[in-house]
């Protein structure tokens, strides 16, 4: 089987792992959701990034698919402002920027698209490709992402 053909299916299967795990009715409760399986696979990846945890290319690239795919979901689901009363922590300016908050989601997309088809295979080669992907979060959530209360 050529590693091509691998990536391709465990990107399949992820696919049908974040669709079936989507829960909630709203699109604002399905974006939380999606963030939150953003989130969990940082903990994989933050782990073999700073050396706490063995690299494992196989785990790694996995989760790196997890997050994609995940992100992807997000995305449309940030398409329309939210409505007055939901429980979100979405700032307004998502809205209100053009297509600022896009363009970052969309680039974060790219880095993870850049790592996973680096497919890095050793701890040396993951540092500086997770470092790209990790670098989106935080200026997006200082910018439009309110704090928890
Ligand atoms: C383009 C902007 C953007 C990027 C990039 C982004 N986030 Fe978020 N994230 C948000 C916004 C906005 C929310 C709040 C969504 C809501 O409450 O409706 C959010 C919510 C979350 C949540 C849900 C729980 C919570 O505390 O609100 C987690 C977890 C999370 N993000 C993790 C990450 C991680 C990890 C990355 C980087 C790998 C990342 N995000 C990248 C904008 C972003």
């Amino acid at each position: 089987m050529s590693m091509k053909f691998t990536l391709k299916a465990a990107l399949a299967c992820t696919f049908l792992a974040v669709t079936a795990t989507a829960g909630g009715h709203t699109a604002v409760e399905q974006r939380i959701t999606a963030m939150k399986a953003v989130g969990g696979q940082m903990r994989t990846l933050g782990g073999m990034a700073q050396g706490q945890v063995a690299y494992d290319a196989t785990a790694a690239i996995a989760a790196l698919q997890i997050m994609r795919n995940s992100a992807a979901a997000a995305l449309p689901l940030f398409a329309d402002p939210t409505a007055a009363g939901a429980e979100t922590r979405a700032r307004a300016e998502i809205w209100a920027d053009g297509s600022d908050f896009n363009d970052r989601l969309s680039a974060m997309i790219a880095d993870m698209d850049v790592a996973i088809a680096a497919a890095p295979a050793d701890a040396a080669a993951f540092g500086p490709l997770f470092g790209a992907v990790a670098g989106n979060c935080r200026s997006c959530h200082e910018k439009y992402r309110a704090p928890e209360n």
